[in-house]
Parts: C-alpha cells; sequence; structure tokens
C-alpha cells in the first residue's frame, strides 16, 4: 500500500484554543497550514473549560498582582519571565479575541464581566456565563476555518518525523478508514492537550490520552515536571465531571457531614477561594477523617442555595444541568456532592517562551513547537490557578503561530519518504495481528485504578513504588493484548490500544519524576516529605525515557525573578 505524502508549510497537531489560533496566525500570514485532530475541533477538550479566563482589567486589580498570584499560585517553580509575558498580553488577547466575535457576559454597565476565582487578588476571569471555553473555541475555529485553514478531522496522529535534531512532519492515519499519510512540513506543532485520563477519577474528555507527549518522549526528547498533576478541587462525585470553581467564586461554601463550613481551618483568609492543591487535599482530607458525606461518605457538600435561583440560572446553569443530569441533585433547592478530580496536567513538553522545544535552557529542536496544556513553558509550575489555562492555550497558541510563521522561511524542508512511517505502521500492525490473551479495557482500568490511589493529590515513597511495579506489570501484559475488531472502519478498539500504551509511557514519568522529588510543592504533596525545600528542589524536572522504557532525570534552573520566594498561605 502506497502512503500519500502531503506537503504544508506547517502542521499542527490538536484543534482546541492553542491549536486553533496559531493555526489563524499562521494562515493570516499567508502560510499553508493544516490541522490534525483525532475529533472534530468543536469536540476538543478546551470546549470544557467553564469558568473563565483571566486578564487583569479592572481598576482594583495590575498586571502585576496577576503576575504574583500566578508565582504565588505555582509554589514559586513558575518562570518568572513567561509569567509576566503571559500576565501583560492577557487584557489585549481578550480583545482580540472578543473582536473575532466572543461574546463575554457583561456587567450592567457593559464591560466585561468578571468573576473571583481561586487564589486571586481580585475578580480576574472574564466569562461566558459557565461556557467560556466553548465560546472561546466557537469564535476562534469559525475564523481559523473562514480564511481557510485545512482542517483534517479524525485523524489519529501515530508519530513525528524526527531526525539530526529538527521536526520535519507528521505520521497520522484517518480514523474512518486507517488510510495512513504522511504530512511534510518545515515546522510542527503539538498543542494535544493534557492526560487526566490516566487516573479513574478525572474531568478530562475521553480522547485525553496523552499521546502527544509519549510520541515526543518516544524519540528520546524530555518531558518536564510531570510529577505536577492537578486535582481540581470539585468534580461531581463518582465521576469527576467538572463542576466550575465558577461557583465558588460567585460564593459557593464547601461543608462537611457535621455541617462544618471547613475551610475555616485550612485557609482562614481565602476559604474556598484557596488555590486548587489546598481545597482539593482539605477536602480529601475531611473525607480521610471520617467527616465525609454522601452514601459512600467520599465526598463533601457544595451549597450554592444561598445564591437564589436567578444568579445560578443566569451564571451557572451548566452546572446545574450536570449535577441534576449526574447525580438528580438540583443545587437551586439543595447542596450537591463533590470530591477532587484529577483535572489538569502543569507539566508538558518543554518549550521557551516562543514556543520552541527545547532540550534544556539553551538547546532547541529546529521545526518543533509546543503550545498548551501539553507544553511546560512553565507560567503554572507546580500548581495552576483556574482561569488560566485557556488563557495560557489562547495566548500562546496565537504567539507561537506568530513565532512559527516569523521562522518557516529561515527552515529547510527535509522532504519525506515512506520509510519514515515505517515506526507508526510496524505499531499498528503489532496491535492489529498481536493474538495474545489480554484486554486493553482491564489493563486501562487496573492502571486508573492504581494512579488514582497511589500517585493522586496525597503520595509517599511506597505508594508511588506500587505504581512503578504496577506499570512494569502491565507493559509486559500489554505485549499479550488482542483486538478483536479487525477491521479498517472506526477501529475504535485499535486506537485505544494505542492511546493506552501511551498512558503507560507517560504515567511512568509522572511517577519516577514524583519518587525523586523529596519535597511537597503545590500539586505535588508527599507526605514523607511534607515541606517545599528550596535549597534542593526549586528545579524543573527534565525526564528522559531510554528504549527499554526506563526513566532517567536530569534539573532545569527555574527562572526566577522580582516576585521574591515566600512560604505559601492563603
Ligand atoms: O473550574 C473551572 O471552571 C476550571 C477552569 C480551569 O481549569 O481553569
Amino acid at each position: 500500500m502506497s502512503i500519500p505524502i502531503y506537503t504544508y508549510d506547517a502542521i499542527i497537531v490538536g484543534a482546541g484554543l492553542a491549536g486553533c489560533a496559531a493555526a489563524r496566525e499562521l494562515q493570516s500570514a499567508g502560510k499553508k497550514v493544516a490541522v490534525i485532530t483525532k475529533l472534530h475541533p468543536l469536540r476538543s477538550h478546551s470546549g470544557a473549560a467553564q469558568g473563565g479566563i483571566n486578564a487583569a482589567f479592572s481598576d482594583e486589580d495590575s498586571v502585576e498582582l496577576h503576575e504574583f498570584d500566578t508565582v504565588k499560585g505555582s509554589d514559586y517553580l513558575a518562570d518568572q519571565d513567561a509569567v509576566e509575558f503571559m500576565c501583560s498580553n492577557a487584557p489585549e488577547t481578550i480583545r482580540w479575541v472578543e473582536k473575532m466575535g466572543a461574546a463575554f457576559s457583561r456587567t450592567a454597565d457593559g464591560k466585561i464581566a468578571q468573576r473571583p476565582f481561586g487564589g486571586q487578588s481580585s475578580p480576574r476571569a472574564c466569562y461566558a456565563k459557565d461556557r467560556t471555553g466553548l465560546t472561546l473555541l466557537q469564535t476562534i475555529y469559525e475564523q481559523a476555518a473562514r480564511i481557510g485553514v485545512k482542517f483534517w478531522d479524525e485523524w489519529y496522529a501515530a508519530d513525528i518525523i524526527y531526525k539530526d535534531g529538527k521536526v520535519s512532519g507528521v505520521i497520522a492515519f484517518n480514523i474512518r478508514d486507517m488510510q495512513m499519510a504522511i504530512f511534510n512540513a518545515k515546522s510542527v506543532m503539538f498543542a494535544t492537550g493534557g492526560y487526566a485520563r490516566a487516573y479513574k477519577i478525572n474531568s478530562n474528555a475521553h480522547a485525553n490520552t496523552g499521546d502527544g507527549l509519549s510520541i515526543v518522549a518516544r524519540h528520546g526528547l524530555p518531558l518536564e515536571d510531570m510529577e505536577f498533576v492537578q486535582f481540581h478541587p470539585s468534580g461531581l462525585s463518582g465521576n469527576g465531571v467538572l463542576i466550575s470553581e465558577a461557583a465558588r467564586g460567585e460564593g459557593g461554601r464547601l461543608m462537611n457531614s457535621l455541617g462544618e463550613r471547613f475551610m475555616d481551618k485550612y485557609a482562614p483568609n481565602a476559604m474556598e477561594l484557596a488555590s486548587r492543591d489546598v481545597v482539593a487535599r482539605a477536602i480529601l482530607n475531611e473525607i480521610r477523617e471520617g467527616r465525609g458525606c454522601g452514601p459512600r461518605k467520599d465526598a463533601v457538600y457544595l451549597d450554592v442555595t444561598h445564591l437564589g435561583k436567578e444568579l445560578i440560572m443566569s451564571r451557572l446553569p451548566e452546572l446545574r444541568e450536570l449535577a441534576i443530569t449526574f447525580l438528580g441533585l438540583d443545587m437551586i433547592k439543595e447542596p450537591i456532592l463533590i470530591s477532587a478530580t484529577a483535572h489538569y496536567s502543569m507539566g508538558g513538553i518543554p518549550v521557551n517562551i516562543a514556543g520552541n522545544v527545547r532540550l534544556n535552557n539553551d538547546e532547541l529542536i529546529e521545526g518543533f513547537y509546543a503550545a498548551g496544556e501539553c507544553a511546560c513553558v512553565s507560567v503554572h509550575g507546580a500548581n495552576r490557578l483556574g482561569a488560566n489555562s485557556v488563557l495560557e492555550a489562547l495566548l500562546f497558541g496565537r504567539f507561537v503561530g506568530k513565532t512559527m510563521a516569523s521562522e518557516i522561511d529561515a527552515i529547510e524542508l527535509r522532504v519525506a519518504t515512506e520509510d519514515d512511517a515505517s515506526t507508526a505502521l510496524a505499531e499498528i500492525n503489532w496491535a492489529l495481528t498481536n493474538n495474545g490473551s489480554e484486554k486493553v479495557p482491564t489493563l486501562r482500568e487496573e492502571l486508573q485504578q492504581s494512579m488514582t490511589k497511589n500517585a493522586g493529590a496525597f503520595r509517599t515513597k511506597e505508594t508511588l513504588d506500587t505504581v512503578i511495579a504496577k506499570i512494569k506489570e502491565l507493559r509486559g501484559r500489554f505485549q499479550n493484548i488482542r483486538i478483536k475488531d479487525k477491521s479498517k472502519v472506526f477501529n475504535t478498539e485499535l486506537q485505544e490500544a494505542l492511546e493506552f500504551g501511551h498512558m503507560l509511557d507517560y504515567s511512568m514519568f509522572i511517577v519516577e519524576s514524583a519518587v525523586a522529588r523529596k519535597e511537597s510543592r503545590g500539586a505535588h504533596f508527599r507526605e514523607d516529605f511534607d515541606t517545599r525545600n528550596d535549597d534542593n528542589f526549586l528545579q524543573h524536572t527534565m525526564a528522559y525515557m531510554d528504549k527499554d522504557g526506563n526513566i532517567k532525570l536530569d534539573y532545569m534552573d527555574v527562572v526566577l525573578g522580582k516576585h521574591e520566594l515566600r512560604a505559601r498561605t492563603y
């Protein structure tokens, strides 16, 4: 079977906010650009972002306060030059997307409305009811499609072409009929999103299987700060579906089974609006100490009844629907049951502020870029503040698109050949024809359960070692899988097998990086090392995987700045 080769100036993998924004910039600059996505673009996980996008607009707020909150929220691991870039460009980015048609909620005097979110000194999250991500994604996708960006929907990116320090294309197949193709380009951007599906209870779309990260890592390239996985305080009890921080931003309260508003013990000033790592641990601690609510005692109450029907219906209508649909609880009339849910990945593919993928502070990979949740720039450090991810995706997606447009002409096209697809083809043929006895859903369930139990919001060396042993066992059993569906039409069983292989690899990065970080910082809480240790760990983890799947660790300096290290309390 011959493999078609399509040639573009730039290929983007992923059609969420970062991917669409970059594509729009490249196309506007006259470049020939294609976006490869395993979903329809409007089903990208950016559309699930509910609560808001941060920008310091109001008279009470400032860019400097936004920077300070972000750096403090990150537990001082964020790179302050990147934070400064993001916060100072945030207001203009909001105006840019608004001019393109994004309909934000408004105040009575017509300004863009802003609500409080966790860890903020001032109400800063601009929002469109509780559908902010969807509103922005629709806007950016429409604008990219309108000017002619070519979207390859329902194509699965299986590999990159990486040789001699340079990326020159992507290998992908059409999910509809498994036709493989080579997408050859001078520059490639990954905007492949996050990977919280490694955890059983998570707020992520089914597609968030982290393929992009392990595709990169399998070429021996590093992943940064993978130990930092964010647990959002409010996922619906039992399934983790997101109930936006907007509910607490609008005034929602957390209660335990004794009817106590327990956040006063953990964050007496910020209460429910402390940073997410603090609130998530407080909830889990209440449950661990026997003050959990609900039939399984594994949740706490989120109460917004005092806000009244009118406010709930005008600002939180989706949240209400979700709680009714999944729990049968109407938040207008009664408290709902929530608990922490794996939500966001602070780590990812290391990039500089311009979006170039890097090996360390100075060395870059030619023609390779990343933005959004799959990238680590690092503006979130050890813990991200709510409403900074939508900002990061949109803002860096846009600016990285500009960088790519300005660098493309200096890059020479390395012409691809069919041989470039050989690794991806071999992997797919293996998965289709392997005749073992293991089923992928069983293996995935075991991985997710072990990650949730042992590599969650609380960890110790012992629990993390348990997951490492589990991943090694599962890697062995994965070699013995069998796919029943041998057809070429929408073979989701095959796709899930490939995705699970990626999940195993990047989960190993999460736990190996977490074992080595013998301190507690942001979302990474080690019960056996329960304080921050700036003397030894004020640095980014850079992890590499060898051909046998073993992880080797190195470290990279954090870019410090005007916001000096302090104890972090809320
Ligand atoms: O709570 C939320 O609305 C989530 C927003 C975010 O992760 O930034």
